[in-house]
């Protein structure tokens, strides 16, 4: 595959094959039809507050009734006001209830092989006593808690606590490093850390609370640190600040009732990459945002209670939070979580998992299907795939190719495939096929979910025709949006309500096809995306610049082969730049944001290339960094003079 061929947009535009729904797949408990998701897409368009309602209704259970289901324009709606409502009663309490308490809630297997399951009633018991843990250090209701761990089940245990008190978790994923950590806990000014000796990664230790101990030296809000014990590793435990997980829940008691709590408490905070340097703390309250995690589950997973369900994501993210905790829990399912790498021992551990607990539903991303392809046939062959029924993509746009072999190689041609489209922000999947009924084309994630209704729009607001590029937007609410930016509501509206007059924008680029289905082709804004996750181009250029080696940085992205897209940095240095500088910043770079920001390429120049006003070039470096345009055989590009001209026409 060349490097172009993964960069999508080529190959995503000439795509017109279409699959039909796959005969073998008959949906348990989602859409049955297509008409019946077209019936049910319409009635929400002109009846939002109906609809999503009466799925309220039937689906949460509440404390207190709701007396409105919504209120208030974009941005400001609110949902379910005067319910009383809670998310780990909603995950755990009521499927105890219902008689399920024997049933597997999660399914773990830590990176060298040992395993875990936990029924509900043992996911209920653990997450009362450890919310009890939480209430003895003093945390109460609003509070802000980091949670900063490795996949294992107390990860999952730690949030539904927090969720179960009404504190509000901000997950930080393991790959950030400990100034990333320091910076959200300031933004949310937490109270508490929630971590790990260290986590299981290729065989080597991931040392989180060394880096929880960095962090702190410049967290003035955080006053106490709980570690749970993974690895056995080596670490420092100060006296009075941290406290051995084990040893808090000695003789804890399981008696924990849920709280009863507002429609709107904020149940999380996660952080994600905007167009500046400083991460933006999306924030997810909690009716609206399980509502979304639990009936798009249904949907799009056809989950049922016969599924084995895994989600390869790290709960660090977006999808982990909807698709690996809240939407399967919420569903009463069973939710498989694995701890390490997907190459560890060898490339076959996915599949030798799937095989090992017939996993039913698989949902993964993009990128990670490349690396797969790249690691060969022979791997996933040497598994018995026959009990996976649908496969899902997540996180970037798939290239047909990509898309074909996950169809033909893992799927066995008898899964349909489900690419969602989603972000952060929007909570849950928004626009997705219906398993078994939506046929589906390479490439693109297809239609609508139902409550959810998008426009592709030009900078001015106007729809544009069939098959135009334009603006992804969302001219209604839906229950699971993002509320606000914590500590930013300014920039919240700034960022997403006031580009395009009356709608969400998503930040992405997009167009929809004569049969309405939709092919999101990437952001438009300095947002990159590598390895499915978001990273801007503003952070790595702001930790490039505080080398003291560093006089200017530009970042951009280009074509990646297995990342979608990668990190290219021009720089120009004091001394010019050498080899040792290139390793020098690179460890920079991964010690001010984490291994996730690792740059491809770095690039010395003598000047960075600008308009006459001073504005950096950008599109001329991404072409080069792309090899649109010749720079020259060496990595160093002396200076830019022979882009000058280039350099008037843009002006
Ligand atoms: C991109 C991840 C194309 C998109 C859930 C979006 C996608 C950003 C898809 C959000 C998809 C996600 N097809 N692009 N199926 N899914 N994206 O917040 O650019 O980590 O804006 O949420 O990923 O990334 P985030």
């Amino acid at each position: 595959m060349s490097a172009s061929e993964s960069g999508n947009i080529e190959s995503v535009l000439h795509e017109t094959r279409v699959f039909p729904p796959p005969a073998e797949f008959t949906p348990r408990v989602s859409f049955k039809t297509e008409e019946e998701y077209e019936q049910a897409w319409q009635h929400a368009k002109d009846n939002p507050a109906e609809f999503w309602g009466e799925l309220a209704q039937e689906n949460l259970t509440w404390f207190e009734p709701f007396t409105s289901t919504m209120s208030g324009e974009m941005p400001e709606t609110k949902w379910f006001e005067g319910g009383k409502i809670n998310a780990s009663y909603q995950c755990l309490d009521r499927h105890i209830e219902a008689g399920h308490g024997n049933k597997a809630a999660i399914i773990w297997e830590g990176e060298p092989g040992d395993t875990r399951v936990l029924r509900y009633q043992d996911l209920h018991r653990e997450v009362c006593r450890f919310a009890n843990v939480l209430k003895r250090m003093g945390i109460e209701a609003g509070d802000r808690i980091t949670i900063y761990m490795p996949m294992v089940p107390e990860l999952a245990i730690a949030m539904l606590a927090c969720a179960r008190i009404g504190a509000t978790h901000s997950i930080i994923f393991g790959g950030f490093s400990a100034d990333a950590v320091a910076d959200r806990n300031n933004d949310a000014e937490a109270k508490l850390v929630i971590t790990a000796d260290a986590g299981w990664r290729r065989g080597k230790e991931v040392p989180l609370k060394i880096a929880v101990d960095e962090s702190l030296e410049r967290s003035p809000t955080v006053e106490k640190v709980i570690v749970y014990q993974r690895t056995g590793a080596d670490v420092t435990m100060v006296p009075d600040r941290d406290y051995w997980w084990h040893e808090l829940m000695e003789n804890e008691s399981a008696d924990c009732p849920a709280a009863s709590l507002d429609s709107e408490h904020p149940l999380f905070i996660l952080y994600t990459s905007g167009s500046t340097g400083k991460p933006k703390g999306v924030m997810h309250t909690t009716a609206g945002y399980m509502l979304g995690a639990q009936m798009t589950t249904k949907w799009v997973f056809d989950l049922s209670p016969e599924d084995t369900y895994w989600c390869t994501a790290d709960i660090g993210w977006i999808t982990g939070h909807s698709y690996i905790v809240y939407g399967p829990l919420a569903n009463g399912a069973t939710t498989m979580m694995y701890e390490g790498a997907p190459n560890w021992p060898d490339e076959g551990r996915f599949w030798e998992l799937v095989e090992k607990y017939r996993v039913t539903l698989f949902y993964t991303a993009p990128t990670a299907i490349r690396a797969f392809m790249k690691w060969g046939d022979q791997f996933p062959q040497k598994a018995d795939l026959s009990s996976l029924r649908l496969l899902g993509t997540v996180g970037e746009p798939i290239n047909p190719k990509a898309w074909m072999w996950y169809h033909t190689v893992i799927g066995g041609e008898r899964c349909p495939i489900v690419d969602t489209w989603w972000q952060t922000e929007t909570g849950g999947i928004m626009i997705s096929p219906l398993p078994g009924i939506t046929p589906t084309k390479p490439g693109s994630c297809t239609k609508p979910l139902p409550g959810v209704v998008p426009a592709i729009v030009d900078e001015s607001g106007q729809e544009v025709g069939d098959n135009q590029g334009g603006l992804l937007v969302m001219t209604q609410p839906w229950p699971h949006m993002l509320r606000t930016l914590y500590g930013d509501h300014e920039r919240f509206v700034d960022t997403y309500f006031s580009k395009i007059d009356g709608c969400y924008f998503a930040g992405d680029g997009a167009r929809k096809d004569e049969d309405g289905y939709y092919w999101v082709m990437g952001r438009v804004d300095d947002v990159l995306n590598v390895s499915g996750h978001r990273l801007s181009t503003m952070e790595v250029e702001s930790a490039l610049v505080s080398h003291e080696q560093v006089t200017e940085a530009a970042v951009v992205g280009f074509p990646h082969e297995l990342k979608g897209e990668g990190i290219c940095c021009f720089v120009t240095a004091k001394d010019g730049g050498s080899e040792e500088l290139k390793k020098e910043l690179t460890q920079h770079v991964r010690k001010q944001i984490g291994a996730i920001a690792t740059p491809d390429q770095i690039r010395f120049a003598a000047a960075l290339p600008k308009t006459r006003s001073g504005k950096i070039m950008r599109r001329l470096l991404r072409d080069i960094a792309a090899g649109r345009e010749s720079a020259g055989d060496t990595t160093t590009l002396e200076d830019f003079t022979v882009l000058a001209k280039l350099r008037e026409t843009e002006d």
